[in-house]
């Protein structure tokens, strides 16, 4: 078997090797071990019942995770890995459109090891954990043949204990099942697999224990919703032990120690104040992050030692003036994303996600909401180094489900588990400022009896209007005690963030804004009720916790572009459209929502409002509203799947970011005659003029718009828009008419990467014409060739109903554009990518990776 590499816990744990400093103790280069175990697993997609590979005497239920099970056919691969990516589209997949039309299944992964393989050899008499960031879902694991545990959620993390079973000399399996036969359980993709990092942990049998190891200011502010800087540390060891020590030491960034302190530890838990005079500030413009490293002392000897990352700010939800963080204004320009990554699927990849993260930079998003589930580990990491502002959120449902198999089934046994551990695991990001208990809950009010409900009757319940059987005044309603539980939950292990959730029953009636309920005041849409919040909930911090839900496709126009097409026109209709595409003008939503420029006039007007979570940023798949299969992802982005920005993106640029913005649309290749109308998004500008061919068709300012227009009949030729302020001239852009698609052209987003089996080049695909213009609707095949140590992991085009395979060395364009994903296979080396299609000129691409 091949040797596993140990990695160090990302850059934690190089910070930890670099920062050991001397002190009067032993000292061992980091005794506690982090492995990751991410390569090198066997990947079947059946289960038992179809596979009788279990040696005689093993119950059929735990024949696959026996030692002696026979897995020399089985795949081998890499996790985080999603099986159902790899599927094919199909309108009788479980999952239904709604959840992506990809298959589900039952699957088994087993890893064999031996500790010499992890590097471990000389920790075979400490203790030996295994976490897993994310399993979807409904896992259960064994290590040599005994159950280490079950957990249905998908996307929490765990960790078992392996010591009682690890052989210490020679091999070990561990085998994971993992169930997402029973659908549909989502309201979007879910994706299937282990799809996030497995590790294992090395320690001695008194341990610290990380996710109750954490800072937080050790006295709250006297003020409501106001949350001030971290001053302490809890310590939790794993047992008491007499004669024990702990040392702590705070790094900065600069890796220079700037507060240094010993204490004896009584007990498992202990406080630790530290000082850190002119402390540099955590914020969304300077993301700076101290690390804390502990180690523990016994007898002279380090025992353990653990570091983590924190942030040093203070924040505020001033119900008059909105989010305030380290005592200045700063609104939450968010946008909800779901867990996904296009054709990437569900696997989680620090790559995509920071992408993801630049792409929504560069329209001016500073905040992040993890709709509507714990996020991966990595998301949370790349929101505390790049400065994002996020809202971590827990369930989508409580135990009135929303789909036919949803988590609602467990929530009962495991809800108190499943929230407590997605704090003690989040607490210490400073990018996150407050917690969501839910989404959209069927909760909020007494009538919605949807366990016995189909999906659909639901879904009804979801968007019609409800009956409040219960007056507040006679007590508390069973789902205001459970919401006040649920928040105790939070409060007890985090009294340093406050607590909100994303409702839809936008009103005072609302079973979750009772006295006890969520600190912060958060609706999803119901922009008409904006103005009345002070009134109806004086005193409480607001926020928009989901916004807008416009459908768009990119580089689709639908004419006359100032009439509002909503889709369907009542929520409970059916909606059909032969083109299965919707109007990229902002003209287009559903109808429980609004358009993006409606809903940015309350939110400019509303000082109070302390920021907003559009929905999405990106496209997902599933929830394809609303259409029915063929589509099969949303139209909600405003980038695409694929990531290729829609018009409205500059909508946001324009006003949330300081760049100058201009930016003029649709194409310019339409039926000669044609009546188009033109749009421009601008900033730092009086006022635009468009210019047909030369002649000026008017100059146009914005008035209360966020955009301007002009109704133009099309000719061949260009069309040229100009912005000035004080008649002087401060931005153009031209769009001339495409002739016939002659070549492909590739733009990757990085030449240089990490040859580390993980990093990737997001490449954009374009058929242009001769001159080098984009065709605006070419929809050309083009194939990819790989010459290199990488390969293609993923192809999209961002068009909604694409039945083609995410996993295929080609795809066809989609209004002139695709995207190749090519990843490093590990080994350094240049890598050649060619685009071929037929009867245009080729295009090749280097790329290095080192
Ligand atoms: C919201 C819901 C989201 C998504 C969105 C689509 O009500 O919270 O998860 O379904 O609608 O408009």
């Amino acid at each position: 078997m091949k040797k596993i590499v140990v990695l160090a816990l990302g850059c934690v744990g190089l910070l930890l090797a670099a920062c050991t400093s001397k002190g009067n103790v032993s000292e061992s280069e980091s005794v506690r071990r982090v492995v990751n175990i991410d390569n090198g697993w066997l990947f079947t997609l059946a289960d038992y019942e179809t596979m009788p590979y279990a040696p005689s005497g093993i119950a059929d239920t735990e024949a696959l995770a026996s030692v002696g099970a026979a897995d020399g056919t089985w795949r081998k691969l890499n996790v985080p890995h999603d099986w159902a990516i790899e599927g094919d589209f199909s309108p009788t997949n479980p999952s239904g459109t709604g959840g992506g039309a990809l298959p589900g299944g039952i699957g088994w992964y087993r890893k064999h090891f031996t500790l010499a393989d992890l590097g471990l050899s000389d920790k075979a008499d400490g203790q030996l954990l295994v976490r897993f960031d994310g399993v979807y879902m409904n896992s259960t694991v064994w290590l040599n043949g005994h159950r280490l545990g079950n957990r249905p959620y998908g996307y929490i993390s765990f960790e078992y204990d392996m010591t009682p079973y690890v052989n210490k000399e020679g091999d070990n399996v561990l085998a994971v099942r993992v169930d997402n036969s029973d659908q549909p359980n989502s309201r979007w993709y879910s994706g299937c697999g282990i799809f996030r990092s497995v590790y294992v942990t090395a320690v001695n049998p008194v341990h610290i224990v990380p996710w109750d190891t954490y800072v937080l200011p050790h006295a709250p502010l006297a003020d409501a919703y106001r949350y001030g800087e971290a001053d302490s540390l809890v310590l939790t060891v794993s047992a008491p032990s007499p004669s024990l020590q702990a040392r702590v030491i705070v790094y900065n960034k600069e890796k220079k120690a700037v507060f240094t302190t010993e204490t004896p530890i009584t007990g498992t838990t202990t406080g630790v104040r530290f000082r850190l005079p002119g402390a540099v500030r955590w914020s969304v413009d300077n993301p700076y992050l101290y690390t804390a490293q502990i180690s523990l002392v016994s007898e002279a000897k380090v025992i353990d030692d653990y570091a983590f990352r924190f942030g040093i700010r203070d924040f505020e939800f001033n119900p008059e003036q909105g989010f305030r963080l380290n005592g200045e204004s700063v609104r939450l320009n968010g946008v909800c994303l779901h867990h996904d990554l296009g054709c990437l699927g569900s696997a989680v990849n620090r790559r995509a996600l920071q992408r993801q993260l630049e792409v929504m930079r560069g329209m001016g998003v500073n905040a992040v909401r993890c709709s509507h589930n714990p996020p991966s580990v990595e998301l949370l990491e790349l929101c505390d180094e790049m400065g994002f502002l996020v809202m971590d959120e827990a369930f989508d449902m409580w135990y009135r489900r929303k789909t036919q198999r949803d988590y609602a089934r467990f929530f009962t046994e495991w809800h108190e588990r499943d929230l407590g551990d997605l704090v003690r695991r989040d607490r210490n990001h400073p990018c996150v400022v407050m917690w969501s208990i839910g989404n959209e809950v069927l909760e909020q009010w007494d009538d919605a009896r949807a366990d016995n409900l189909s999906l659909e009757e639901a879904n009804m319940i979801l968007n019609a209007g409800h009956d409040y059987s219960e007056p507040l005044d006679t007590g508390f309603t069973f789902n205001q005690l459970l919401t006040r539980h649920l928040c105790n939950i939070v409060r007890h292990l985090d009294p340093s963030r406050p607590i909100t959730a994303g409702c839809n029953a936008a009103d005072p009636r609302n079973n979750l804004f009772c006295e006890g309920g969520v600190d912060i005041i958060g609706f999803n849409y119901h922009e008409r009720n904006f103005p009345l919040v002070p009134q109806w909930f004086p005193g409480r911090p607001f926020i928009i916790s989901e916004s807008v839900s416009a459908l768009q496709t990119r580089g689709y126009y639908r004419m006359p572009s100032d009439s509002i097409f909503v889709q369907p026109s009542r929520w409970d209709r059916p909606y059909f459209d032969p083109s299965f595409k919707c109007s990229a003008y902002d003209n287009s939503h559903a109808p429980w929502s609004s358009t993006h420029e409606l809903n940015l006039r309350y939110y400019n007007d509303l000082p109070y409002i302390a920021g907003q979570f559009i929905w999405s940023g990106f496209d997902y798949i599933g929830e394809p509203t609303p259409y029915g299969w063929p589509a099969r992802s949303s139209y909600f982005g405003v980038v695409d799947l694929a990531g290729f920005p829609k018009d409205v993106y500059y909508l946001y640029k324009s006003e949330w970011t300081d760049e100058t913005v201009l930016h003029v649309f649709p194409h310019w290749n339409w039926k000669e005659g044609e009546e188009v109308d033109v749009w421009a998004y601008f900033n730092h500008a009086d006022e635009a003029e468009l210019f047909v061919n030369g002649h000026s068709q008017g100059v146009r300012t914005k008035g209360r718009d966020f955009h301007t227009q002009w109704r133009v009949a099309y000719e061949p030729g260009e069309i040229r828009v100009v912005t000035r302020k004080d008649g002087r001239v401060v931005k153009t852009e031209t769009i001339r008419t495409a002739g016939d698609p002659a070549a492909i052209r590739l733009t990757p987003d990085r030449k240089r990467l990490a040859a580390d089996g993980r990093d990737l080049s997001f490449v954009t695909v374009e058929v242009v014409d001769k001159q080098g213009n984009l065709c605006p609707l070419a929809d050309d095949l083009v194939h990819f060739d790989i010459n290199g140590p990488a390969f293609v992991a993923g192809v999209d085009n961002g068009l909604q109903t694409s039945l083609e395979s995410f996993k295929a060395p080609q795809r066809q364009a989609f209004n002139g554009k695709c995207l190749v994903v090519v990843q490093s296979d590990g080994k350094a080396g240049n890598v050649t990518l060619t685009a071929t299609a037929d009867g245009l000129n080729a295009a090749k691409q280097t790329l290095r990776f080192k």
